[in-house]
């Protein structure tokens, strides 16, 4: 890490637990490269306690601070003002402290985005289907819708996906025992469950009758390749992996506290890669 002088700008990220982070490690390799006078350190907040935790690191001249678990719900309602991806995706995953005010947005949409257009896909180019319908699945909708898609959702307890259907108008509901057969009207699948996470059971779903035109996309990236990525690749289908979705959703949040927009490249990728094959 850098010298820091009396200037230095400050952000972390608030989670508990927040020691499986990769976010301090991200944001030092990016405040690293650009040489930036500024720190960003894990916040181990506790549960019910992010009130008084954003209050203090307001008044202690933070530049801002990512939320990760279990915070996201509660960041919305600490924030003075929240933007449209934030409104859309019923959470905050940034805070930019300015003037005195705490400012939420939600980057996880942008970043899902970024990383199919990094991939050259076309989020617009035919409609996509997303499976699950928590948190991040209701940020990569209303990213996708936002940009003009046509999603389609399909999870395990239908009421809630009906429920996101209702907030986010435009969006269609199917079956999860018919999620197999859907994947013939879609040209990009999301897995938006942990199923396929470290500890967690594989997801089941059945490429071999899917277009070969079909991308799939996995949000989890802990392993780096799922059994679903690895499915894809074995039906020679085009597959992305969660990584990136995570590197670039923490541009905006750099960019607003330190300055500068980063990029997300290769040796970025393989930097905090090599920390999840540890
Ligand atoms: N790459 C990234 O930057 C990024 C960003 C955010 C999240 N993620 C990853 O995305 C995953 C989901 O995160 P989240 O915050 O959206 O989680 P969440 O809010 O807890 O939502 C979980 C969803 O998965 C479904 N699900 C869970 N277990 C299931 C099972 N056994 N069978 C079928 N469906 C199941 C749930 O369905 P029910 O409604 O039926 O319970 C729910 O729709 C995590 O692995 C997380 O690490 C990655």
């Amino acid at each position: 890490m850098s010298i820091l002088s009396g200037h230095a700008r400050v952000a972390g990220i608030a989670g508990w637990p927040v020691t499986y982070s990769r976010s301090p490690r991200l944001h030092g390799f990016w405040l690293q490269r650009h040489g930036i006078d500024g720190a960003y350190i894990p916040l181990p907040i506790r549960p019910g306690d992010l009130p008084i935790a954003a209050r203090g690191l307001l008044a202690a001249g933070f530049a801002g601070a990512n939320v990760t678990i279990p915070h996201k719900l509660a960041a919305f309602e600490i924030c003075d003002t929240v933007d449209d991806t934030a409104r859309r995706a019923g959470a905050v995953n940034t805070l930019v402290f300015r003037d005195g005010k705490i400012a939420g947005s939600n980057t996880d949409g942008y970043g899902f985005v970024a990383n199919l257009q990094a991939h050259d896909v076309d989020p617009v180019a035919g409609p996509a289907l997303l499976l699950g319908a928590g948190g991040s699945a209701r940020a990569v909708a209303a990213a996708l819708l936002d940009a003009g898609a046509v999603v389609t959702i399909s999870n395990r307890t239908r009421a809630r996906a009906e429920n996101l259907a209702r907030d986010l108008p435009g969006l269609r509901v199917v079956e999860w025992n018919t999620r197999n057969a859907a994947l013939r009207d879609h040209a990009l699948v999301v897995n938006t469950t942990p199923l396929g996470m470290v500890g967690h059971e594989p997801l089941e779903l059945d490429l071999s009758a899917a277009p070969a035109s079909l991308v799939v996309a996995d949000n989890v990236y802990v392993p780096l390749e799922t059994s679903l990525l690895a499915a894809a690749d074995a039906r020679g289908l085009r597959s992305i992996g969660g990584l990136g979705m995570l590197l670039h959703q923490a541009v905006p949040g750099f960019q607003s506290w330190f300055g500068v927009k980063p990029v997300v490249d290769e040796e970025l990728r393989r930097f905090v890669a090599a920390d999840l094959l540890a």
